[in-house]
């Protein structure tokens, strides 16, 4: 069934406080709950309504009494009960199977312990509720388990009580002080060890702040801890935000469908986002971890104090709270980078943030799942915890921020918090606060919730030498996504700069002012197409538009080599230079691509070498900087740039150019290598990561020409490593190289690692996406089969999954998308078997396929039956239904 948002109604009745007992048992937990309930004034009469799955239900009265006959109406997944009166207190007694809960949704096992996971309806899984996140209770938890398997009991916030039972039994008792959705509820019950810290909040009060994990990984804690706390310290300074609760816990668990998960107090976490040391852990790890704990613990104001009136609003908390972590991280980087660099570091974690939406976000809006970031419509709600309403959803508050400046955005925020605390709002109150605290109208902003689709910008100018004017013009324009044939014109916030001859920026200066402001100025285009015309310029300039990617929209422009060369140059904003840099690769490898696919020679234009090798050789650029810049565009975000999108041509282009760069500049990749001097130590610092990365980077390019003495650097590198990212980045070198060192270092890797889960999926999604250079090698499919059946592997764990399938299905298009179909047949397959246990899982490897029209004939030919053959599996469920049937739509 399809729910829509404009159906949205208040319920009739709403629970006020929730007393909640479990009597923890692997096969049968019983669940009892006490519901204080009242009638909702606003609305006129109607059922108490209530939400369940797979619940067998043992007990249900009210106000103590059986419910009267004919007041009761049931399904599997629903309770309408006909109560007289405003006031009803219900007891309901349920029995619940965690061992056999394979969704990792509700109450679920995991390595012995026991774990919840309750958004989006997960708490209907656990006990007969009204499963809404507009009805917010105050909740008390008791949780009564076995002491020796359970020796740790958590729910959200104090814990008031505790005490041993008979039968090597023990409970906890826990007061959440704060009233929430259900989704927000969260129990953990195992065998764990804790890191703790004090820490006084702003205001002075002492907090309790802790990290859960196994035991055997308190080593691997502590950089977990320091985020929380820079987290703490960030949303005090920058937004007046302090920690409301006397406690804060995070719980690390193996087996988690997501990332991490913001409960009140309570954060359930991947371990992948929790643990981290010098010898398992990436730079990246490192940076994503520290961004995690800080987008869960941002959450506790942004998704918890305000929260959700519907699912529809989903992006009120998650666009936010990403825009909110981004620029975190951010600051964290550029603090840690010191005065000098902190630009530069800003940067580079823009571009990141910049490729992650057009590899991720930008195909979704291309394919048949394209959605505004504020859907109008679902099936399977957890389909909708895309890149979409998470990545594009924080570039709609990352362009408020742009228009409104900082202090106008933290007036907004501070209206919206003294509005709404404590309630379950809209995306029309968040943009009606900042509205109001500007005094100026967003009325034509809304839009950006309501349309699905990347814009295209499209901008042309016209130098006058004799005016020493510029005019541009710029239009935009945005085609028609599923469901939205017409579109209207957005504001587009245009930050721009004009680079003289010279290569340095301009003064800008628009006709009719009387003095030049600033050398980027960021433009507002609101209308379908508007013209601006700059003065008292002294030569032609270069355009620099969309600085720091000031909006989500593809920019069309008309730049020949030299221009884009020039810009790879000269930019002064960075994020625009590596831009430069990626529109010219992208150039290449499409031409390139063409002439593979009509068995043409291809052939590297030297102009993008000698361009590619000032950027390398630029020592006044940081290593972090030039890293991103020399990354070619991610295959994904390719694949969306062709047509017919052929994974195969593409790939051969790839190889093509990775050799000729590799070669051609082997003396200066092999001297950077060597040159760029590493600390003994290992820590994780924006520098030295950086530095880290573009030796990485260099090992790839070298490996991928086979260069004898380039190897030689990437095995010595390996064999020697004194932590994570210079080991991994080397045999990662190897490996796409596929030199003939790389299988004795694969099974050196996996010698030393075996018993390390989190480890041990670097290695499984490295080979997963393994490149084939020699076409008499085995397809990589056949590996992945093999290690389907390797002793480590799980279909069962969500990591496992989405390190050996998610990175074959996603990122490695030319393996993948086999000319036979083979890889299709695997996927319907393994789509078929995960959907059996855990369709949330099972959804994200179904959207591999979805945009199979973009896809050559051929290919397209050889993906329909295996989409047919999941559409038709027996038992399918909603969340994969939805996917295949928006893939298969006409
Ligand atoms: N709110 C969580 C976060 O962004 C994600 C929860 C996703 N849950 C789901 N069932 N899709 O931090
Ligand atoms: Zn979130």
């Amino acid at each position: 069934p399809t729910i829509r948002r404009t159906e949205f109604m208040p319920l009739p009745w709403t629970v006020l406080r929730v007393d909640l007992h479990f009597s923890l048992h692997p096969e049968a937990t019983v669940v009892t709950s006490r519901l204080a309930c009242v009638r909702n004034r606003a609305v006129d009469a109607g059922a108490l309504v209530l939400d369940g799955d797979e619940l067998e239900t043992l007990a249900l009265t009210i106000d103590g009494c059986d419910p009267q006959p004919g007041t009761v109406r049931r399904s599997a997944s629903r309770i309408e009960l006909d109560i007289d009166g405003d006031e009803a207190e219900l007891e309901i007694v349920t029995r619940i199977n965690p061992r056999a809960n394979s969704t990792l949704s509700g109450l679920y096992q995991s390595r012995g312990g026991y774990f919840t996971q309750c958004e989006a309806e997960g708490f209907r899984r656990i006990t007969w509720f009204p499963d809404r996140p507009d009805v917010m209770a105050r909740f008390t938890v008791t949780v009564e388990g076995e002491r020796a398997s359970c020796p740790v009991l958590l729910s959200n916030g104090n814990l008031v009580e505790e005490g041993e039972l008979p039968d090597g039994r023990h409970y906890a008792r826990w007061e959440d002080p704060f009233p929430k959705p259900c989704y927000l509820f969260a129990l953990v019950a195992a065998d764990l060890v804790v890191l703790e810290r004090r820490e006084l909040t702003a205001s002075g009060r002492e907090v309790l702040l802790q990290v859960w994990v196994e035991a055997g990984n308190l080593d691997r804690a502590g950089h977990a801890m320091d985020a929380l706390v820079h987290a703490m310290r960030w949303d005090e300074e920058t937004f007046g935000l302090e920690l409301d609760l006397d406690r804060y816990m995070i719980v690390a668990v193996s087996d988690f469908n997501m990332g991490a998960m913001e409960n009140k107090g309570l954060n359930i976490f991947n371990t992948k986002y929790v643990l981290a040391k010098p010898d398992t852990a990436t730079d990246a790890d490192y940076e994503h971890i520290e961004s995690v704990v800080a987008h869960e613990y941002f959450h506790n104001w942004t998704g918890n104090r305000v929260t959700c009136r519907d699912w529809f609003q989903l992006t009120l908390k998650e666009g936010l709270t990403v825009f909110r972590d981004q620029q975190f991280s951010a600051d964290m980087l550029a603090a840690a980078a010191g005065a000098e660099a902190a630009a530069s570091a800003r940067a580079v974690k823009r571009i990141d943030d910049v490729r992650v939406l057009r590899a991720a976000q930008f195909p979704e809006d291309a394919g048949p799942m394209a959605h505004p970031i504020r859907p109008d419509s679902y099936q399977e709600i957890n389909n909708f915890y895309t890149a979409t309403v998470y990545e594009k959803g924080a570039e709609v508050i990352r362009m408020l921020h742009t228009l409104l400046g900082p202090e106008g955005f933290r007036n907004g925020m501070d209206l919206y918090f003294s509005y709404h605390d404590g309630s379950a709002v809209t995306c029309d109150d968040f943009v009606e606060a900042m509205s109001e605290a500007n005094g100026r109208d967003l009325d034509q902003f809304m839009l950006w919730y309501s349309q699905a689709g990347t814009p295209r910008v499209k901008a042309e100018g016209v130098w006058d030498g004799a005016a020493g004017s510029y005019l541009l013009t710029v239009s935009q324009y945005t085609p028609p996504t599923p469901g939205q044939a017409e579109k209207q014109a957005l504001v587009i916030p245009l930050a721009i700069g004009l680079i003289g001859p010279d290569g340095e920026d301009r003064p800008l200066q628009l006709e009719g002012e009387a003095h030049p402001g600033g050398t980027t100025r960021v433009l507002e285009l609101s209308s379908e197409s508007r013209q601006w015309r700059f003065v008292g310029l002294d030569a032609e300039p270069v355009p620099s538009l969309l600085r720091g990617f000031s909006a989500p929209v593809i920019l069309e422009v008309e730049e020949d080599d030299a221009r884009l060369a020039f810009r790879m140059a000269h930019d002064a904003d960075a994020c625009n230079r590596w831009d430069a840099a990626q529109r010219y690769a992208e150039r290449v490898l499409l031409a390139l691509a063409a002439a593979a696919a009509d068995g043409r020679a291809m052939a590297v234009p030297q102009g993008f070498v000698d361009a590619f090798a000032r950027l390398l050789r630029d020592q006044r650029l940081d290593a972090a900087f030039r890293a991103q810049a020399l990354s070619l565009p991610a295959e994904a975000y390719l694949l969306e740039r062709m047509q017919p999108a052929d994974p195969a041509a593409l790939r051969a282009a790839q190889i093509h150019l990775g050799m000729t760069l590799g070669s051609m500049l082997a003396d200066d990749l092999r001297a950077l290598v060597e040159g760029l001097v590493e600390p003994a130590e290992y820590r994780y610092h924006p520098a030295d990561a950086g530095r880290r990365a573009l030796i990485n980077l260099a090992l790839r390019y070298l490996c991928a020409a086979r260069d004898a003495r380039g190897v030689a650097l990437a095995a010595q590198r390996f064999a020697e490593a004194g932590n994570m990212t210079d080991r991994f980045g080397a045999l990662a070198a190897l490996v796409h190289g596929a030199v003939a060192e790389a299988e004795g270092a694969l099974a050196a890797f996996y010698r030393r690692y075996r018993d390390d889960a989190l480890v041990l999926d670097k290695w499984f999604a490295l080979q997963a996406g393994m490149w084939r250079r020699d076409p008499a090698a085995p397809p990589t499919l056949a590996r992945v089969r093999a290690l389907l059946a390797d002793a480590a592997f799980s279909l069962a764990n969500p990591n496992k999954v989405y390190a050996l399938l998610g990175s074959f299905f996603r990122a490695n298009p030319a393996e993948f998308h086999l000319p036979d179909g083979s890889g299709y047949a695997l996927w319907a397959e393994q789509v078929i078997a995960l959907d059996a246990a855990n369709p949330q899982v099972a959804a994200r490897m179904a959207r591999a396929l979805e945009n199979w029209r973009r896809f050559t004939p051929a290919l397209q030919a050889a993906m329909r039956p295996q989409l047919e053959r999941v559409r038709d599996a027996e038992g399918l469920s909603a969340d994969v239904g939805e996917i295949i049937d928006k893939a298969l739509a006409d």
